[in-house]
Protein backbone atom coordinates (compact mmCIF):
# COMPACT_ATOMS: atom_id res chain seq x y z
CA UNK A 1 0.00 0.00 0.00
CA UNK A 2 2.66 2.21 0.79
CA UNK A 3 5.00 1.02 -1.22
CA UNK A 4 2.56 1.44 -4.19
CA UNK A 5 2.20 5.28 -3.69
CA UNK A 6 6.18 6.00 -3.44
CA UNK A 7 6.88 3.95 -6.18
CA UNK A 8 9.15 5.68 -8.60
CA UNK A 9 9.69 8.41 -6.10
CA UNK A 10 13.32 9.44 -6.09
CA UNK A 11 13.65 9.56 -2.07
CA UNK A 12 16.84 10.17 -1.92
CA UNK A 13 17.05 13.34 -4.29
CA UNK A 14 14.26 14.46 -2.22
CA UNK A 15 15.82 14.78 0.75
CA UNK A 16 18.66 16.69 -0.54
CA UNK A 17 16.58 19.42 -2.73
CA UNK A 18 15.01 19.71 0.50
CA UNK A 19 17.43 19.70 3.26
CA UNK A 20 19.79 21.95 0.99
CA UNK A 21 17.05 24.31 0.56
CA UNK A 22 16.36 24.54 4.04
CA UNK A 23 19.87 25.12 5.20
CA UNK A 24 19.91 28.22 2.66
CA UNK A 25 16.04 30.00 3.89
CA UNK A 26 15.40 28.32 7.11
CA UNK A 27 13.34 31.14 9.01
CA UNK A 28 15.01 32.78 11.88
CA UNK A 29 12.54 31.28 14.76
CA UNK A 30 13.63 31.46 18.47
CA UNK A 31 13.06 28.20 18.95
CA UNK A 32 15.41 27.18 16.47
CA UNK A 33 18.32 28.93 18.32
CA UNK A 34 19.25 25.89 20.58
CA UNK A 35 17.79 22.15 20.55
CA UNK A 36 16.99 22.33 24.11
CA UNK A 37 14.29 19.62 24.10
CA UNK A 38 11.79 21.42 26.79
CA UNK A 39 11.61 25.01 24.22
CA UNK A 40 10.85 22.60 20.93
CA UNK A 41 7.94 21.13 23.19
CA UNK A 42 6.67 24.59 24.29
CA UNK A 43 7.22 25.97 20.56
CA UNK A 44 5.43 22.86 19.22
CA UNK A 45 2.64 23.08 21.61
CA UNK A 46 1.90 26.68 21.03
CA UNK A 47 2.46 26.30 17.10
CA UNK A 48 -0.60 24.00 17.35
CA UNK A 49 -3.51 25.72 16.03
CA UNK A 50 -1.87 29.01 16.20
CA UNK A 51 0.26 31.20 13.52
CA UNK A 52 3.93 31.49 13.82
CA UNK A 53 3.60 35.17 14.08
CA UNK A 54 1.60 35.04 16.98
CA UNK A 55 3.14 32.55 18.48
CA UNK A 56 6.76 34.41 18.60
CA UNK A 57 6.37 37.00 21.77
CA UNK A 58 4.52 34.38 23.82
CA UNK A 59 7.33 31.93 23.53
CA UNK A 60 9.97 34.32 24.13
CA UNK A 61 7.79 35.78 27.34
CA UNK A 62 7.22 31.96 28.48
CA UNK A 63 10.64 31.05 28.54
CA UNK A 64 11.85 34.33 29.48
CA UNK A 65 9.24 33.53 33.07
CA UNK A 66 9.58 29.69 32.74
CA UNK A 67 13.00 28.70 31.39
CA UNK A 68 12.75 25.03 32.75
CA UNK A 69 10.44 22.41 33.07
CA UNK A 70 11.13 22.60 36.75
CA UNK A 71 10.15 26.37 36.60
CA UNK A 72 7.37 25.45 34.66
CA UNK A 73 6.23 22.82 37.07
CA UNK A 74 6.64 24.97 40.41
CA UNK A 75 4.46 27.58 38.74
CA UNK A 76 0.91 28.58 39.70
CA UNK A 77 -1.55 27.22 37.31
CA UNK A 78 -3.25 30.72 37.08
CA UNK A 79 0.15 32.36 36.37
CA UNK A 80 0.24 29.79 33.56
CA UNK A 81 -2.86 30.26 32.07
CA UNK A 82 -1.97 34.39 32.43
CA UNK A 83 0.83 33.51 30.47
CA UNK A 84 -1.20 31.82 28.04
CA UNK A 85 -3.73 34.79 27.41
CA UNK A 86 -4.93 34.75 24.48
CA UNK A 87 -3.24 32.28 22.22
CA UNK A 88 -6.41 30.13 23.25
CA UNK A 89 -6.82 26.54 22.98
CA UNK A 90 -5.91 26.69 27.12
CA UNK A 91 -6.14 22.75 28.08
CA UNK A 92 -2.94 23.02 25.44
CA UNK A 93 -1.50 24.99 28.67
CA UNK A 94 -2.51 22.57 31.24
CA UNK A 95 -2.31 19.63 29.67
CA UNK A 96 1.79 20.93 29.49
CA UNK A 97 1.76 22.06 33.04
CA UNK A 98 0.69 18.78 33.94
CA UNK A 99 2.95 17.08 31.91
CA UNK A 100 6.14 18.87 33.17
CA UNK A 101 4.95 17.86 36.43
CA UNK A 102 5.05 14.52 35.47
CA UNK A 103 8.98 15.25 33.84
CA UNK A 104 9.90 16.30 37.04
CA UNK A 105 8.67 13.28 39.19
CA UNK A 106 9.54 10.64 36.67
CA UNK A 107 12.86 11.74 34.93
CA UNK A 108 14.55 14.36 37.17
CA UNK A 109 13.46 17.24 35.06
CA UNK A 110 14.77 16.14 31.51
CA UNK A 111 12.24 15.53 28.78
CA UNK A 112 13.02 11.54 27.52
CA UNK A 113 14.82 11.02 24.76
CA UNK A 114 12.48 8.29 24.23
CA UNK A 115 9.46 8.49 22.25
CA UNK A 116 7.50 5.84 24.00
CA UNK A 117 7.94 7.61 27.12
CA UNK A 118 7.36 11.14 25.02
CA UNK A 119 3.55 9.74 24.40
CA UNK A 120 2.69 9.01 28.00
CA UNK A 121 3.03 12.64 28.99
CA UNK A 122 -0.13 14.63 28.81
CA UNK A 123 -1.05 16.69 25.38
CA UNK A 124 1.88 14.87 23.45
CA UNK A 125 0.40 12.82 20.73
CA UNK A 126 2.22 11.43 17.66
CA UNK A 127 2.82 15.02 15.99
CA UNK A 128 4.50 16.27 18.93
CA UNK A 129 6.58 13.66 20.02
CA UNK A 130 7.68 13.33 16.35
CA UNK A 131 8.63 17.05 16.52
CA UNK A 132 10.21 16.84 19.96
CA UNK A 133 12.88 13.10 19.07
CA UNK A 134 13.43 14.91 15.71
CA UNK A 135 14.25 18.26 16.37
CA UNK A 136 15.58 17.90 19.57
CA UNK A 137 16.68 14.03 19.28
CA UNK A 138 17.57 14.29 15.61
CA UNK A 139 15.92 11.02 15.21
CA UNK A 140 13.39 9.84 12.58
CA UNK A 141 9.98 10.05 13.59
CA UNK A 142 7.30 11.47 11.52
CA UNK A 143 5.96 14.79 12.41
CA UNK A 144 2.52 15.21 10.93
CA UNK A 145 0.16 18.12 10.98
CA UNK A 146 -2.34 19.68 8.37
CA UNK A 147 0.35 21.32 6.54
CA UNK A 148 2.64 18.26 6.41
CA UNK A 149 -0.25 16.33 4.74
CA UNK A 150 -1.08 19.57 2.73
CA UNK A 151 2.75 18.72 1.18
CA UNK A 152 2.81 15.42 0.79
CA UNK A 153 -0.79 15.25 -0.86
CA UNK A 154 0.82 17.26 -3.28
CA UNK A 155 3.89 15.58 -3.91
CA UNK A 156 2.45 12.04 -3.78
CA UNK A 157 -1.01 13.00 -5.28
CA UNK A 158 -2.66 10.97 -2.37
CA UNK A 159 -6.38 12.03 -2.81
CA UNK A 160 -7.58 10.60 0.52
CA UNK A 161 -9.55 13.06 2.90
CA UNK A 162 -7.43 14.71 5.22
CA UNK A 163 -10.01 15.16 7.63
CA UNK A 164 -9.88 11.37 8.76
CA UNK A 165 -8.14 10.33 11.54
CA UNK A 166 -6.85 7.19 9.53
CA UNK A 167 -5.34 9.97 6.56
CA UNK A 168 -3.23 10.99 8.86
CA UNK A 169 -1.86 7.45 10.02
CA UNK A 170 -1.49 6.82 6.26
CA UNK A 171 0.53 9.48 5.91
CA UNK A 172 2.93 8.91 8.70
CA UNK A 173 3.71 5.81 7.54
CA UNK A 174 4.49 7.80 3.99
CA UNK A 175 6.80 10.30 6.19
CA UNK A 176 8.33 6.94 8.04
CA UNK A 177 9.88 5.80 4.60
CA UNK A 178 10.72 9.16 3.06
CA UNK A 179 12.38 11.35 5.96
CA UNK A 180 16.27 11.46 6.11
CA UNK A 181 17.91 9.36 8.29
CA UNK A 182 20.81 11.27 8.26
CA UNK A 183 19.19 14.94 9.17
CA UNK A 184 15.50 14.04 10.12
CA UNK A 185 15.29 17.41 12.00
CA UNK A 186 16.22 19.72 8.67
CA UNK A 187 14.01 17.28 6.88
CA UNK A 188 10.97 17.70 9.31
CA UNK A 189 11.52 21.47 9.56
CA UNK A 190 11.95 22.01 5.63
CA UNK A 191 8.45 20.21 5.40
CA UNK A 192 7.27 22.80 7.79
CA UNK A 193 8.62 25.88 6.57
CA UNK A 194 7.72 24.31 3.01
CA UNK A 195 3.78 23.93 4.06
CA UNK A 196 3.96 27.65 5.59
CA UNK A 197 5.69 29.74 3.06
CA UNK A 198 5.95 28.10 -0.64
CA UNK A 199 3.00 25.28 -0.27
CA UNK A 200 0.97 27.27 0.76
CA UNK A 201 -3.50 26.33 1.01
CA UNK A 202 -4.12 28.52 -1.64
CA UNK A 203 -2.57 29.68 -4.63
CA UNK A 204 1.03 27.26 -3.95
CA UNK A 205 4.27 29.51 -5.24
CA UNK A 206 5.33 26.07 -7.26
CA UNK A 207 8.01 28.15 -9.50
CA UNK A 208 9.82 28.71 -6.54
CA UNK A 209 9.61 25.34 -5.09
CA UNK A 210 12.91 23.41 -4.28
CA UNK A 211 10.74 19.87 -4.90
CA UNK A 212 8.76 21.24 -7.99
CA UNK A 213 10.52 18.23 -9.90
CA UNK A 214 9.24 15.83 -7.95
CA UNK A 215 5.84 16.91 -7.19
CA UNK A 216 3.08 14.89 -8.68
CA UNK A 217 0.18 17.08 -8.91
CA UNK A 218 2.48 19.83 -10.31
CA UNK A 219 3.28 17.60 -13.21
CA UNK A 220 -0.88 16.93 -13.58
CA UNK A 221 -1.45 21.13 -12.57
CA UNK A 222 -3.98 20.02 -10.24
CA UNK A 223 -1.85 21.28 -7.18
CA UNK A 224 -4.87 24.00 -6.22
CA UNK A 225 -7.34 20.31 -5.78
CA UNK A 226 -5.07 18.69 -3.08
CA UNK A 227 -5.62 18.10 -0.25
CA UNK A 228 -9.10 16.60 -0.33
CA UNK A 229 -10.63 17.75 3.04
CA UNK A 230 -14.50 16.90 3.67
CA UNK A 231 -16.45 20.29 5.67
CA UNK A 232 -16.35 20.33 9.30
CA UNK A 233 -19.75 19.65 10.60
CA UNK A 234 -21.90 23.33 11.30
CA UNK A 235 -20.67 25.04 14.55
CA UNK A 236 -23.26 25.86 17.51
CA UNK A 237 -24.47 28.83 18.33
CA UNK A 238 -25.00 30.03 21.88
CA UNK A 239 -26.05 33.28 23.15
CA UNK A 240 -25.49 34.75 26.15
CA UNK A 241 -25.67 38.42 28.17
CA UNK A 242 -22.73 39.36 30.02
CA UNK A 243 -23.10 41.62 32.70
CA UNK A 244 -20.16 44.43 33.93
CA UNK A 245 -21.36 44.79 37.36
CA UNK A 246 -19.89 47.66 39.24
CA UNK A 247 -20.37 48.36 42.87
CA UNK A 248 -20.53 52.32 44.20
CA UNK A 249 -16.76 51.79 44.32
CA UNK A 250 -16.50 50.82 40.68
CA UNK A 251 -15.39 47.72 41.35
CA UNK A 252 -16.64 45.05 39.00
CA UNK A 253 -17.67 41.50 39.51
CA UNK A 254 -15.60 38.67 37.98
CA UNK A 255 -16.06 34.95 38.36
CA UNK A 256 -13.80 31.86 37.47
CA UNK A 257 -15.13 29.30 35.44
CA UNK A 258 -15.82 25.26 36.05
CA UNK A 259 -11.98 23.44 36.68
CA UNK A 260 -13.23 21.20 33.39
CA UNK A 261 -14.60 21.82 30.27
CA UNK A 262 -14.34 24.36 27.65
CA UNK A 263 -11.89 27.37 28.94
CA UNK A 264 -11.67 25.98 32.38
CA UNK A 265 -10.04 28.10 35.40
CA UNK A 266 -10.13 31.22 33.20
CA UNK A 267 -11.94 34.29 34.25
CA UNK A 268 -15.12 35.99 33.03
CA UNK A 269 -17.56 38.56 34.02
CA UNK A 270 -20.60 36.54 34.32
CA UNK A 271 -22.46 35.08 31.66
CA UNK A 272 -25.94 34.20 31.40
CA UNK A 273 -27.42 31.74 28.31
CA UNK A 274 -30.08 33.65 27.06
CA UNK A 275 -32.45 30.78 26.68
CA UNK A 276 -32.47 30.49 30.56
CA UNK A 277 -33.49 33.89 31.46
CA UNK A 278 -35.68 36.34 30.25
CA UNK A 279 -34.03 40.50 30.79
CA UNK A 280 -36.84 40.91 33.36
CA UNK A 281 -36.17 38.12 35.47
CA UNK A 282 -32.66 39.12 35.05
CA UNK A 283 -31.68 40.38 38.28
CA UNK A 284 -33.09 37.47 40.25
CA UNK A 285 -31.62 34.94 38.09
CA UNK A 286 -28.63 36.71 39.34
CA UNK A 287 -29.44 37.19 42.82
CA UNK A 288 -30.14 33.31 42.85
CA UNK A 289 -26.85 32.24 40.90
CA UNK A 290 -24.53 34.59 42.85
CA UNK A 291 -26.26 36.00 45.99
CA UNK A 292 -26.02 39.59 45.03
CA UNK A 293 -28.82 42.20 44.14
CA UNK A 294 -28.30 44.24 40.63
CA UNK A 295 -29.67 46.82 38.91
CA UNK A 296 -29.64 46.19 35.14
CA UNK A 297 -28.46 49.61 33.11
CA UNK A 298 -27.67 49.56 29.64
CA UNK A 299 -26.68 47.80 26.42
CA UNK A 300 -23.14 48.75 26.26
CA UNK A 301 -22.54 46.37 22.83
CA UNK A 302 -22.36 43.19 21.55
CA UNK A 303 -19.55 40.76 20.18
CA UNK A 304 -19.19 37.04 18.43
CA UNK A 305 -16.54 34.98 19.36
CA UNK A 306 -15.69 32.09 16.94
CA UNK A 307 -14.48 28.62 18.49
CA UNK A 308 -13.67 25.39 16.85
CA UNK A 309 -16.98 23.82 17.53
CA UNK A 310 -18.75 26.72 18.56
CA UNK A 311 -20.21 30.28 18.51
CA UNK A 312 -20.63 32.44 21.28
CA UNK A 313 -23.10 36.08 20.78
CA UNK A 314 -22.80 38.00 23.58
CA UNK A 315 -24.49 40.96 24.88
CA UNK A 316 -23.14 43.15 26.98
CA UNK A 317 -25.30 44.89 29.71
CA UNK A 318 -23.89 47.38 32.41
CA UNK A 319 -25.53 46.81 35.83
CA UNK A 320 -24.81 48.25 39.55
CA UNK A 321 -24.79 46.60 42.87
CA UNK A 322 -23.89 47.33 46.80
CA UNK A 323 -23.44 44.00 47.71
CA UNK A 324 -20.66 42.25 48.13
CA UNK A 325 -19.13 38.76 47.71
CA UNK A 326 -15.81 37.22 48.02
CA UNK A 327 -14.76 33.80 47.29
CA UNK A 328 -12.47 31.39 45.37
CA UNK A 329 -14.73 31.83 42.19
CA UNK A 330 -16.53 35.07 42.62
CA UNK A 331 -14.63 38.32 43.17
CA UNK A 332 -14.71 42.00 42.72
CA UNK A 333 -11.95 43.75 41.76
CA UNK A 334 -10.70 47.45 40.59
CA UNK A 335 -10.05 47.81 36.48
CA UNK A 336 -6.62 47.48 37.59
CA UNK A 337 -6.38 44.67 39.38
CA UNK A 338 -8.31 42.94 36.06
CA UNK A 339 -5.23 42.38 34.26
CA UNK A 340 -3.53 40.27 37.26
CA UNK A 341 -6.70 37.27 36.22
CA UNK A 342 -6.43 35.33 33.09
CA UNK A 343 -9.41 35.96 30.76
CA UNK A 344 -10.32 34.73 27.29
CA UNK A 345 -10.24 36.81 24.44
CA UNK A 346 -14.25 37.96 23.95
CA UNK A 347 -14.02 38.70 28.23
CA UNK A 348 -10.96 40.90 27.33
CA UNK A 349 -12.88 42.26 24.55
CA UNK A 350 -15.46 43.58 26.80
CA UNK A 351 -13.34 44.98 28.97
CA UNK A 352 -13.35 47.80 26.85
CA UNK A 353 -16.90 48.65 27.79
CA UNK A 354 -16.27 49.11 31.41
N1 LIG B 1 5.03 24.80 12.71
C1 LIG B 1 4.96 23.78 13.57
N2 LIG B 1 6.16 23.49 14.06
C2 LIG B 1 7.03 24.37 13.51
C3 LIG B 1 8.41 24.60 13.64
N3 LIG B 1 9.14 23.86 14.46
N4 LIG B 1 8.96 25.57 12.92
C4 LIG B 1 8.18 26.31 12.12
N5 LIG B 1 6.89 26.17 11.95
C5 LIG B 1 6.31 25.20 12.65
Amino acid sequence: MIEKLIEGFDTTRFQIDLIEWYNKYKRDLPWRKDQDPYKIWVSEIMLQQTQVDTVIPYFQRFIEQFPTPKALAEADEQDVLKAWEGLGYYSRARNLHTAVKDVVIRYNGRVPNDGKQLLTLKGIGPYTRGAIMSIAFNEPYPAVDGNVMRVFSRVLKIEDDIAQAKTRRLFEKVVGKIISKENPSAFNQGIMDLGATICTPKSPQCLLCPVQSHCRAYAEGIEQWLPVKSKAKKKKRISYISLLIQDEHGQIMIEKRPNEGLLANLWQFPMIPIKEVSLKHLPKYVYEKYGIHIRLENKQGELRHVFTHLIWDIEIFQAKTTDKVENDRLKQVSQEALADYPFPVPHQKMMEYI
